[in-house]
């Protein structure tokens, strides 16, 4: 069989995963397992930029391992990973910041926006393209899913690999992203995207009771139920037409034009879509979450493969840019 493509991708451990990270990135990348070797990590350097509380990065570390397990990801096969038990995403991250011109990071979104915000930003945010760079430069990475979001990063990955290459010759794998252009953008219960930050999420794995609270929390217009309404702009319909088959989404939509549907009864029935195809993993969830010594076994096997391919491109571009001796050229031979 001819070597398969190899797909990275990561998420960082700073919160309950959320519906958003479901559609946008864990589905695809679920479906991603069959064709292609897969490196999904878990970013924790990454969110040491916003986590303060130890505690915290750890537990939500643990319920990463438990969603790729409950989602079905062969471990035997593919490699799962904790980012911060592979040195070589920092050692990178290094090298690279060395070709990355100050502009390009200056006009990154997440940093504008970071700034915008707070005003004042820390040193790891603005890095934190290079080091995403390095995640997938250090696998020799081919494809990576990701949600629209992180196209920007996407860009600037390949900038820096192209970069890199153009200096020191042919050495890194210039990668390309699968963005699911039917899923772009996933919204929040206040019909912003949704997302950990925003505390608008509709959560992946909580009890059924939480899921089907924060459904009935999603905004839509005061249109009366008599009203024809519009399912394009709906927050509800845009939810719910990633879990229902084709001729129930057909036939809600008609029911939005036609006026007579009530958006109480439309969010019973994006409940009851996302339940359905969720429930089952969310008791594997529920089942495996505690066994912290199984989940454990999991991110050192998965450590154990990253290690040996991300020892190797190190090498490579160690011996590139004239760190340290090329192999063979120990002292003895002068
Ligand atoms: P958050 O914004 O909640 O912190 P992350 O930044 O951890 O989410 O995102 C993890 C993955 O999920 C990324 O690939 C991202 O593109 C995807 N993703 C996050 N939110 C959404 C959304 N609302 N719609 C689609 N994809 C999303
Ligand atoms: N920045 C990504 C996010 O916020 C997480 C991430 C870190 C990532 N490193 C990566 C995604 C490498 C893909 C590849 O979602």
């Amino acid at each position: 069989m001819a070597k398969r493509r190899r797909t990275l991708s990561g998420i960082k451990p700073t919160g309950q995963p959320h519906l958003g990270n479901y559609l946008g990135f864990l589905k695809p990348a679920m479906a991603m397992l069959a064709s292609h070797e897969a490196f999904y990590f878990i970013a924790d350097y990454h969110a040491l930029t916003t986590v303060r509380v130890a505690e915290e990065l750890r537990e939500h570390t643990y319920d990463l391992v438990a969603v790729f397990a409950a989602l079905g990801m062969d471990f035997e096969q593919h490699a799962f990973f904790r980012q911060s038990d592979i040195p070589q995403h920092v050692e990178l991250a290094w090298v690279l910041s060395c070709v990355t011109p100050m502009g390009l990071l200056e006009r990154a979104h997440a940093f504008k926006d970071a700034k915008a915000k707070n005003g004042e930003v820390n040193h790891g945010l603005f890095a934190y393209p290079v080091l995403m760079a390095a995640d997938i430069l250090i696998y020799d990475t081919h494809e990576v899913p990701v949600g629209r979001d992180q196209k920007q990063h996407l860009e600037i990955t390949r900038d820096l690999a192209q970069r890199f290459n153009h200096l020191y010759g042919e050495t890194l794998v210039v990668p390309e992203a699968r963005i699911e252009d039917d899923v772009a953008t996933i919204p929040g219960t206040d019909g912003r995207k949704m997302s950990k930050s925003y505390h608008n999420v509709l959560p992946l794995f909580s009890p059924e009771k939480e899921l089907r609270k924060a459904v009935m929390r999603v905004v839509t217009d005061s249109k009366t139920v008599e009203a024809p309404k519009d399912p394009d702009t709906c927050n509800v319909f845009n939810i719910y037409r990633h879990f229902a088959p084709e001729a129930d989404r057909k036939a809600w939509a008609e029911r939005y034009r036609a006026g007579g549907m009530g958006y109480g009864e439309m969010k019973q029935a994006t409940f009851e879509a996302i339940n359905d195809e969720i429930g089952p993993y969310r008791e594997r969830y529920f089942a495996l979450r505690p066994d912290t010594e199984q989940l454990d076994r999991i991110l050192a096997s998965g450590a154990e493969k990253a290690r040996q391919v991300a020892h190797g491109v190190m090498d490579r571009v160690r011996l590139k840019v004239g760190l340290g001796k090329p192999a063979g050229r120990g002292p003895k031979d002068g």
